[in-house]
């Protein structure tokens, strides 16, 4: 009798009534007869008898002869995520390259009816703003902001101007080329477009809500920040909105930004287009960019940033008004005047005592 492993790379649920395993390692899913689930439950038990079913299960990948189980350190959850995203077939994946570009279009024309709508507006009072300052981005060079660039976390709660904001909204999250030139020159509908930050399939599936706590000439509120029109529409006053430090996992330094923006991901945008839950790698990805471009544009201007992913997502929903939307909220940045420390003063202080 040989030793048999139930893979390490399944797992069950029901579906209508239908017990179903998803290997999600070879992306492949089986319908399982009562009799298959209890020998895979014997077999887990160690049962080491043989069965006229194991051959069945062995060309299926659901048991191996040996133990091909990975080293993880996380748990269950992000294990199926991590192996579940890999080596995903490509509709258009091909080695002739004429024959990508073929699939290519196919796959395009596949995916351009019913689009969501590319831009967010929300409902509310709105507000426009200055129009950008670019010029503020040119006192420095890259090289110094790269090497400026720092998290800090001391910040005197000291207020900014509508017109940083207004630039830093443009900068990072606005439609800043009014079209996409090389696309349109070869008469390819304009699905997608492009900010000052990459996006998967030029999607640009976030979109950022700005919590105004010192900005002049603006009243502290949240804002939803409207791209394609670079405004603001109101979403909740100052007297509807929790203490930021509570809803960011205590890091009260926070309540001394001058402002903050959560970054949200309209996640049907990318629902639509990629069918694989790979592009929930891309939105985390996209956002990483986003919030690297707001940080070196904070910097460049003489401000700090600081960052942070460590809330209660459903108080921030509420926050949003995004319930009952496919609308998430996936990370917080903000900005503010300080002494650039990467520790805030109550850490300093503590750590001195
Ligand atoms: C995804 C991500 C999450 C982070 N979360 C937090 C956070 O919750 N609180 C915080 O103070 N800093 C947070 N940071 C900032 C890191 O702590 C910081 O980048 C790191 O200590 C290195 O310092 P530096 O950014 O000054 O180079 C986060 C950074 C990233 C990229």
């Amino acid at each position: 009798m040989v030793k048999k492993y139930v893979s390490p790379f399944i797992f069950f649920f029901l579906e209508k009534g239908r017990v179903v395993v998803w290997d999600y390692k070879n992306h492949q899913q089986f319908e399982l007869e009562q009799s298959y689930f209890e020998r895979l439950s014997a077999l887990s038990q160690g049962d080491e008898t043989d069965s006229p079913i194991d051959k069945e299960l062995f060309e299926a990948n659901m048991i191996f002869y040996s133990d091909v189980d990975i080293e993880w350190g996380w748990d269950m959850l992000s294990k199926i995520f991590h192996i579940g995203t890999q080596d995903i077939p490509l509709a258009y994946n091909t080695s002739e390259p004429k024959q990508f570009i073929q699939n290519y279009m196919e796959f395009c024309e596949k995916v351009s009816t019913d689009i969501p709508c590319m831009f967010t507006e929300k409902i509310g009072v709105k507000h426009t703003l200055p129009p950008p300052n670019c010029s503020l981005f040119s006192t420095t060079d890259l090289w110094s902001v790269l090497q400026r660039r720092k998290t800090s976390r001391s910040f005197t709660g000291e207020s900014v101007s509508l017109n940083i904001i207004s630039t830093l909204l443009y900068a990072v999250f606005g439609n800043i080329h009014p079209e996409w030139a090389d696309l349109t020159e070869y008469n390819l509908s304009d699905l997608s477009y492009r900010k000052s930050s990459p996006s998967a399939g030029g999607l640009h599936p976030s979109e950022a809500y700005l919590v105004a706590l010192n900005v002049q000439d603006i009243e502290p509120g949240v804002y939803h920040y409207e791209s394609h029109t670079h405004s603001l529409t109101s979403i909740r006053e100052n007297k509807d909105i929790p203490k930021l430090g509570p809803l960011l996992a205590g890091q009260s330094f926070a309540e001394r930004l001058s402002a903050g923006i959560f970054i949200t991901a309209r996640f049907e945008k990318s629902w639509h287009k990629y069918k694989h839950s790979k592009a929930y790698n891309h939105i985390l990805l996209d956002i990483g960019h986003l919030s690297q471009t707001f940080q070196l544009c904070v910097t460049a201007i003489g401000l700090y940033p600081w960052l942070t992913a460590a809330f209660s997502e459903k108080q921030v929903i509420k926050l949003l008004k995004l319930e009952g939307t496919s609308e998430y909220p996936m990370f917080f940045v903000g900005v503010g005047k300080g002494d650039g420390h990467s520790l805030s003063q109550e850490m300093r202080e503590y750590l001195r005592n």
